[in-house]
C-alpha cells in the first residue's frame, strides 16, 4: 500500500471483528510487582491496583492488561507459571482478582490477563511429573543434547527443550515436521500436544468465567516447533479462537507479535489484533533516526524508544520507512487490521529515556493516541517515569545475563512527598525493585494538581479521542505529509501534526485546500493555507472547517 493511501480498520469492515471496547479502547499495562503495594511487603499487589482504579478511570483507560500474576517461582516475573489457575500469593488471591475485575467494570474498564502459552516453570506439577516419568509427553524430551536442550533435573534421563530461559521448559505442541527417527518430534495431534491444547482452553475458560475480558498471549508464535511458515501454529490458534468465539463471543485474544518472528500470526491465527510488543523497528524509524540499538539486551549504548534526536540529514526518510513498516504490519495483522502500539513495555526501555521530557514526550503521546492503532500505555509513561539504565535485575538476567530489564520496571511514583513515592510503606531497602533515586522524579499527585503537566496532557488527549470518533483507532487515517513534520488526517476533518525533531520544520501539504484549522489540543503548529509550520517537538490536533 502506498504510504499516503488511507488506512481503514476493524469492526465496520468486519462485523465479526473485536468488540468496540477493545478496537477503539486505550490499553494500560500494569506490571503487577511495581504498581502499588497495599500491604507493605515491598511488592505491588492486586489490592494496590484496586485502590488506584479511580486514577485509571480519571485518566480514561478502557482496558487494563496485567503481566502474569499467577503462582510462580518468579524467575522471569511470572512468565514462569507454576499454577495457571491461582493468583500468586505475593499479589493476592483469586477473589482479589475477581473483585478487581468487578471494580474495574463498575468504572468502565476491562481486564486482560497474560497467557503464557508456550512454556511453564520448572516448578509446575506438569513438569515435575514429566521430569520423573519417561512416558509423559507434555514437554519435549530429547535423548541427546542439542540447541535449546537442557539436562533433565529429575530421574528421567535426557534433555528437555526450553522455550526462553532454562527455567521455562517448552510445552509440547508438536513439530511441524514430525520425524520418527527423533521420537520427541511428535505430530501436533499426538496425545501430549492434544492435552496441552485442551489445557489452554481450560485456563482461558477458567478466567473468562470469572469476568476477565481476554488475554494477551505471550510468545504466541512459539508453540509448534520448526514451524517456519507458522502454518501449524496458526492452525492451533484458529482452533482455540473458534472455540472461544462460540463460548465467549465478547472476549478478545491478542498475540505478542514481533515482525521478525511472527509474520502474520495475528492474521492467520484468527486473533483480534497484533500486540506489537517488539516494535523497535517501527518506533526507531519514526522517532529514532533508524537507530537499531534500542534494546537494552541488544547492547544499545543509550537504549531508547522513540528517540527524538532525529538526524536532519535523513531528510524525512525515516518517516517514510516508518510508514512502510507500519503498513506491512497492518496488512499482516489480519482482517480487522488492528495493531496495538505501546508507549513502551516491561521488556525494553521506557519512553522517557536518554533525557527525553516535556514537549518531546507530548509529541509522542499525541502520535500514539491519534494514530490508527490501539494505544497501550505502560504504567508510569504517562508521568514520564524514567528508564534507569543498568539497574541490576532481581529476576530474568539473573538466569541469563543478556537480559537486563529492571530499569523499566521500577515502582510507580504516586506522590513525590510520600515515603517511597507513595508506592509502599515498606522500609526502602525492602522494596523488591528500588525507586528512581532522583530528587526530581515525576509523580502522579503533583502532576494531577498541575494542568500543564504531562499527565494532564495525556488525560486531555484521551478525553479528546473519546469525544471524537474520527480520532479513534478504527476511523480512517490519511497521511498528508510523510516527512517532518508528520501530518495526517483522521476521518475527514481532524488534522494531526507531530514534529519528532527538536528543530522547527515547515512543509507544504496538498489536500488541505485552504480549509481553516482550529486548534483542539497541543502547541507549536501553525497552518496557513497549505503550509504547515511546526516548532521543535510541536504536536497538535486541529479541527478543519
Ligand atoms: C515477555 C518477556 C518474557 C518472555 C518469556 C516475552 O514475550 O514479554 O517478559 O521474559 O516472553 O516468557
Amino acid at each position: 500500500m502506498a504510504p499516503n493511501a488511507p488506512m481503514s480498520h476493524g469492526s465496520a469492515d468486519h462485523p465479526d471483528g473485536p468488540p468496540g471496547w477493545f478496537a477503539d479502547g486505550v490499553v494500560y499495562e500494569i506490571y503487577p510487582q511495581s504498581f502499588a503495594d497495599s500491604n507493605g511487603d515491598g511488592i505491588g499487589d492486586l489490592r494496590g491496583v484496586i485502590d488506584h482504579l479511580d486514577h485509571l478511570a480519571w485518566l480514561g483507560v478502557d482496558v487494563i492488561w496485567f503481566n502474569p500474576c499467577f503462582a510462580s517461582p518468579f524467575r522471569d516475573a511470572g512468565y514462569d507459571v507454576e499454577d495457571y489457575l491461582a493468583i500468586a500469593p505475593r499479589y493476592g488471591t483469586n477473589e482479589d482478582m475477581m473483585e478487581l475485575v468487578r471494580a474495574a467494570r463498575e468504572r468502565g474498564m476491562r481486564v486482560l490477563l497474560d497467557l503464557v502459552a508456550g512454556h511453564t516453570s520448572i516448578e509446575h506439577p506438569w513438569f515435575q511429573a514429566s521430569a520423573t516419568d519417561p512416558g509423559d509427553d507434555r514437554y519435549i524430551w530429547a535423548d541427546r543434547p542439542g540447541p535449546g536442550l537442557v539436562r533433565s533435573p529429575g530421574s528421567r534421563p535426557g534433555w528437555y527443550l526450553r522455550n526462553f530461559f532454562d527455567e521455562q521448559p517448552a510445552l509440547n505442541f508438536g513439530y511441524a515436521h514430525p520425524d520418527h527417527r527423533e521420537p520427541w518430534r511428535q505430530p501436533a495431534d499426538a496425545p501430549g500436544p492434544t492435552a496441552n491444547r485442551e489445557a489452554l482452553k481450560e485456563i482461558i475458560g477458567f478466567w473468562l468465567d470469572k469476568g476477565v475480558a481476554g488475554f494477551r498471549v505471550d510468545m504466541a508464535f512459539s508453540l509448534v516447533k520448526d514451524d517456519d511458515d507458522l502454518d501449524a501454529t496458526a492452525a492451533l490458534w484458529r482452533e482455540i479462537r473458534a472455540w472461544m468465539r462460540g463460548a465467549y463471543p465478547d472476549a478478545v485474544l491478542v498475540p505478542e507479535s514481533d515482525e521478525a518472528q511472527t509474520p502474520g500470526v495475528g492474521a492467520r491465527g484468527g486473533f483480534d489484533a497484533d500486540f506489537a510488543l517488539v516494535i523497535h523497528r517501527e518506533h526507531s524509524a519514526l522517532f529514532n533516526n533508524g537507530g537499531a540499538g534500542v534494546l537494552p539486551w541488544q547492547g544499545g549504548a543509550e537504549p531508547c524508544y522513540f528517540d527524538a534526536h532525529a538526524d536532519p540529514a535523513t531528510g524525512g526518510r525515516a518517516l517514510v520507512e516508518f510508514l512502510r513498516l507500519w503498513h506491512a504490519r497492518l496488512d499482516a495483522s489480519g482482517p480487522h487490521r488492528l495493531v496495538v502500539l505501546p508507549t513502551s513495555d516491561h521488556d525494553f526501555s521506557r519512553l522517557a529515556c536518554g533525557g527525553r521530557e516535556g514537549d518531546e514526550l507530548r509529541a509522542i503521546f499525541t502520535f500514539l493516541l491519534t494514530w490508527g492503532s490501539i494505544p497501550s500505555i505502560y504504567y508510569g509513561d504517562e508521568i514520564g517515569m524514567r528508564y534507569l539504565p543498568g539497574l541490576p535485575d532481581v529476576e530474568g538476567s539473573v538466569w541469563d545475563p543478556r537480559f537486563n530489564r529492571a530499569g523499566c520496571r521500577t515502582p510507580m511514583q504516586w506522590d513525590a512527598e510520600a515515603p517511597n513515592a507513595g508506592f509502599s510503606s515498606a522500609e526502602p531497602e525492602r522494596l523488591y525493585l528500588p525507586l528512581d533515586p532522583r530528587a526530581d522524579r515525576p509523580a502522579v499527585a503533583q502532576q494531577r494538581a498541575d494542568d500543564a503537566s504531562l499527565l494532564c496532557f495525556v488525560r486531555d488527549l484521551i478525553a479528546l479521542r473519546r469525544a471524537t470518533p474520527a480520532l479513534r483507532t478504527t476511523a480512517r487515517t490519511r497521511v498528508l505529509a510523510a516527512g517532518y513534520p508528520l501530518v495526517y488526517l483522521r476521518g475527514s476533518d481532524h488534522l494531526v501534526v507531530v514534529n519528532p525533531r527538536r528543530d522547527a520544520v515547515e512543509v507544504r501539504v496538498d489536500g488541505l485546500d485552504g480549509r481553516d484549522a482550529s486548534l483542539l489540543l497541543g502547541s507549536g503548529v501553525v497552518v496557513a493555507g497549505s503550509t504547515v509550520s511546526a516548532a521543535g517537538h510541536a504536536h497538535a490536533v486541529l479541527s478543519l472547517a
